[in-house]
């Protein structure tokens, strides 16, 4: 008689749940994906750069190397895709562009340069003229950058639409329902219990929810609020070429903007950082910031259509770090991906699929085991019951 497939429920339906499912899927298993906010989480809100170095501080050596060995993988895996289901993901080549307006953002933009070089990656340092060469509508104030032209974009929404058609081409199926704990067996981990009382069962668990993971097992993920808009360029001014062709960021009154353009037309504005808890409402004051740091930077955007202003949580940990490991028998967990949660999610689907079939995991990923957190988590949450298995002490 042949084997049954494996079954596994995969909390969070953004770019890590999809992409971990359709791994999964693909590998033989049977997988539900059970998803509370119909896929328009953080991964939704997301403005899609691919940034290895950019988006990882000074001193994270460990997390970049992970970003680095991400980047071929998300590649490979949106050419996948594209074989899979016919559809591109919108993947941009034109790099990052980053910016300097004053003495302190040029060296804080050699010391990047630096970092990169030593990296091996491909960075080049530009005046103001060659700056402003590359993107012509950037502000007269800014004094150079540094192109990091091996940086990618990918349209996130794009993304998550052609993950979710090859992972139902695969197989897997959608519930959406608020998942509210764990059913825990003599086994282990044996399901999850959502909101309205009904009971999943699997083999195996993998909570891919981002930010709301925190609520479920005992792990100190905190959700990073991040507002950012779309904006669209109007046609009369795409006529005469585009606008930006490029990622470009910098630093306007001390916050970090980004702009982000999109094949379309379309310019992502990001995004703002704040520690509000689960709070994900648009303020005033955030879309003001973004739209007065983007006119600072491209005086033109002031002409661009208003077309969104969103808000998501980044799953933030305490040392910026994904978490990815087994938490207990029948329960894999996969979150904390803070700022690099997209480009990530290829990476993150292949480490789950191996953990889950019980193959070795990628070593890049040992730094981000879950038990690095262990004592953190038991001194700042309530005691487990005794009902509860012992397991790895992360589990509520
Ligand atoms: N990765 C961009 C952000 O988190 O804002």
């Amino acid at each position: 008689m042949a084997a049954q497939p494996a079954e596994v429920l995969v909390v969070g339906g953004g770019a890590i749940g999809l992409a971990v499912a359709y791994r999964l899927a693909e590998r033989g298993a049977a997988v539900r994906v059970i998803d509370a906010s119909g896929g328009r989480g953080a991964s939704w809100a997301a403005a899609g750069m691919l940034a290895p170095v950019t988006e990882a501080a000074f001193g994270e050596e460990e997390l970049t190397r992970l970003n680095l060995a991400a980047v071929p993988v998300f590649q490979r895996l949106a050419a996948e895709l594209r074989e899979r289901t016919g559809q591109p993901v919108g993947l941009r080549t034109e790099g990052t562009l980053a910016v300097a307006f004053n003495a302190d953002d040029r060296a804080a933009l050699d010391r990047l340069t630096d970092f990169r070089t030593g990296l091996g990656l491909s960075t080049q340092r530009l005046n103001g003229t060659a700056t402003r060469a590359l993107e012509p509508y950037l502000a007269a104030g800014v004094r150079g950058g540094v192109l990091a032209a091996d940086d990618l974009s990918v349209d996130n929404r794009r993304y998550l639409g052609v993950l979710r058609s090859a992972a139902e081409a695969a197989g897997v199926s959608f519930v959406t329902a608020e998942i509210t704990g764990l059913l825990h067996g003599a086994t282990g981990v044996e399901g999850v219990r959502t909101a309205t009382g009904d009971q999943l069962r699997a083999g195996t668990v993998v909570l891919c929810g981002g930010a709301a993971t925190g609520a479920l097992v005992r792990l100190p993920v905190h959700p990073v609020k991040g507002q950012i808009l779309r904006l669209a360029v109007p046609e009369r001014l795409r006529s005469a070429g585009p606008v930006l062709t490029r990622t470009v960021r910098g630093i306007v009154r001390g916050s970090e903007i980004y702009l982000v353009p999109r094949p379309g037309g379309e310019v992502v504005v990001g995004a703002t950082s704040e520690q509000q808890g689960h709070d994900t409402g648009v303020t005033a004051g955030g879309v003001y910031e973004l739209l007065r740091n983007a006119y600072e930077l491209l005086p033109v955007s002031s002409e661009f259509s208003f077309v969104e202003a969103r808000a998501g949580s980044r799953p933030g940990t305490p040392d910026n770090g994904p978490i990815l490991g087994r938490l207990a028998d029948g329960l894999v967990v996969a979150t904390g991906h803070y700022r690099n949660g997209i480009l990530l999610s290829a990476l993150t689907a292949d480490a789950v699929a191996a953990l889950v079939q019980g193959e070795p995991v990628a070593p890049a990923w040992t730094p981000f085991h879950p038990e690095r957190f262990a004592s953190v988590a038991a001194s700042q949450l309530p005691p487990r019951s005794t009902a509860e298995p012992a397991s790895a002490g992360l589990t509520t």
